[in-house]
């Protein structure tokens, strides 16, 4: 089979996950395309999915749910009936109602979900004082990742499959949309150190949403999704983030997370 891999990865885990994937795939014997849309030329660029015999796409959590902007892609896709399987990686904060409201989403463009996973992975900003799933994903989430690459391969050539059943979301999508706003006002914005910055242009490059103003030496408000893909790519390590750790505390007093749960979470398949 040819496989289409359409991941988002502003800062690794869910890259990382995917080569995993990627490499039990060509050992089943397939060819894979991928891409990666955290790159605005690839996000405007793709044409159609009429090349692939199936897709797997994976994305990181934000807010709940696929990040804002890979939601709004898939607007324009036709996924002409192609079978289909998800998984999203996330920082063992929430995983929020982000299987339902994707497979609401694939089912409007004609795609078929037929499996999903879910893989902890360090939360991007631990880099600014949060303190979750740091080591992950370890040998353990590369083995889930493998037997889901596996799962998918099976499954897309079965003849017959079941659909995917999810158990109804905790929240409604007005809700979780209050939630976003919310989290990203609180949530502060990289700014660069002059100090360290050679100007040489890679945190504007690689920007998914060309947030980055140099000139200003900070990110554009209101643009900014703060997936610190800037931060992270910075060869200079001139991009900071403010420091937030009492944003880390009250999410783990909100949510109830003592570190017993969250040492127990697990990487998981459903199908
Ligand atoms: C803006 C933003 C929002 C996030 N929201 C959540 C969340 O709701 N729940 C969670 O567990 N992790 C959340 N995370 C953590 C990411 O899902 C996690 O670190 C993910 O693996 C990052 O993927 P990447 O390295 O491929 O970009 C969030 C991260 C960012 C940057």
């Amino acid at each position: 089979m040819i496989i289409a891999i359409i991941y988002f990865s502003a800062t690794g885990n869910t890259q990382r996950i995917k080569n995993v994937i990627k490499e039990e795939l060509i050992n089943l014997g397939n060819e894979i395309q991928e891409f990666n849309l955290a790159n605005r030329s690839v996000r405007e660029n793709f044409s159609s999915f009429k090349l692939f015999d199936a897709v797997i796409f994976g994305f990181p959590v934000y807010f709940w749910r696929a990040p804002r902007l890979v939601r709004e892609w898939f607007k324009t896709k036709n996924g002409m009936n192609r079978r289909c399987s998800l998984f999203f990686t996330y920082g063992g904060a929430h995983i929020g109602v982000a299987h339902h409201n994707m497979k609401q989403i694939l089912a409007s463009c004609s795609f078929n979900l037929i499996t999903s996973a879910e893989f902890l992975a360090k939360h991007t900003f631990n880099v600014a004082g949060f303190q979750f799933m740091e080591n992950r994903p370890d040998n353990e989430d590369f083995k889930i990742a493998r037997k889901f690459a596996s799962i998918c391969h099976h499954k897309f050539l079965e003849e017959i499959v079941n659909p995917l059943i999810f158990d109804l979301p905790i929240k409604s999508e007005e809700e979780v949309d209050k939630i976003e706003v919310s989290f990203r006002r609180a949530i502060p914005t990289p700014y660069i150190d002059v100090k360290l910055c050679t100007e040489c242009g890679v945190c504007q490059k690689v920007c998914p949403t060309n947030a980055m103003d140099i000139t200003k030496g900070k990110a554009r408000r209101n643009y900014c999704i703060r997936c610190l893909r800037c931060l992270y790519n910075c060869p200079e390590k001139a991009i900071k983030m403010p420091n937030m750790t009492s944003h880390y505390k009250l999410m783990k007093n909100t949510l109830r997370l003592t570190d017993e749960i969250l040492k127990n979470k697990k990487s998981r398949i459903y199908c």
